[in-house]
């Protein structure tokens, strides 16, 4: 591994523990101002000193992202979907490979769509970003989105869509925590972390699902909603970060909230 490649990667995941929090809030690239994210600079300040990594469009960082910040970023890339479309998995690349150097990207996250109509669409559009960033030196996350069909959550799609992610080049893949998650970890050969998903029943519930997915091989979380949509956001983020970074129990991170 080069240098460069090297050194985002290490930025993203910490070498002193191979873990990561990242902070995930691109939502809006499809999904519009969303409940708690209509007005991202103020959603995600407070969250900036227990955050790893800032998941991001291009659009809220130029605008909503002091230019000052510390912190590596993960530039969503693909897009061209909204909620209201008639397929959420008709995904390509919205934002240019020289573009993320502009601004200074740690890496590049984009959607693959297994299963779906889209799916070959996504698969290469995904191999050739790799060919793009790794001349440069930066990693791509891969996302292995489910749109609407939550249902679809389960260790064998899940261990086929990271797999494929990959095999394809992928340096990291974001993926969801499920039943039988250590097999999804295990078939996986690059570091996984997961998304929340939809905010649970429960500020607990989401400690659960991190401590669940650490201790079961994800390197950390890129977790948005159950963090940025609690009703005590900062107390959230620190008890993962606690949960992640220290091991704790999920007893001993609830006394953070
Ligand atoms: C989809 O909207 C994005 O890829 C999110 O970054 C991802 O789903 C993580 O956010 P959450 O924890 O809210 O699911």
């Amino acid at each position: 591994m080069d240098w460069g490649m090297k050194n985002r990667m290490s930025r993203l995941i910490k070498p002193e523990d191979g873990r990561a929090v990242w902070l995930a809030v691109d939502h809006g690239y499809f999904l519009g101002p969303l409940s708690k994210l209509e007005e991202p600079a103020q959603t995600i300040k407070p969250l900036l000193p227990y955050t790893d990594a800032l998941m991001l469009t291009r659009g809220v960082l130029r605008n909503c992202v002091d230019a000052g910040l510390d912190i590596p970023v993960i530039l969503r890339v693909s897009g061209g979907n909204s909620i209201v479309g008639p397929a959420l998995s008709n995904e390509a690349i919205q934002t240019s490979v020289e573009e993320a150097i502009r601004l200074n990207a740690s890496a590049v996250a984009f959607s693959i769509y297994i299963g779906t109509e889209h799916e070959h669409q996504t698969l290469i559009a995904l191999g050739n970003l790799v060919s793009e960033a790794e001349r440069y030196g930066i990693p791509v996350l891969a996302v292995t989105a489910v749109g609407k069909e939550l249902q679809k959550r389960d260790a064998r799609y899940l261990g086929l869509c990271c797999r494929i992610a990959a095999e394809l080049g992928a340096r990291m893949v974001k993926t969801y925590y499920c039943e039988d998650f250590e097999r999804v970890v295990k078939s996986c050969p690059v570091p996984l972390v997961v998304a929340g998903g939809p905010k649970l029943k429960t500020k607990m519930d989401a400690l659960r699902l991190a401590h669940a997915a650490v201790n079961e091989g994800a390197r950390g979380v890129d977790m948005g909603r159950n963090i940025w949509q609690a009703d005590n956001a900062v107390g959230v983020i620190k008890a993962i970060r606690k949960i992640v970074h220290d091991n704790a129990s999920v007893k001993e991170a609830a006394k953070l909230l």
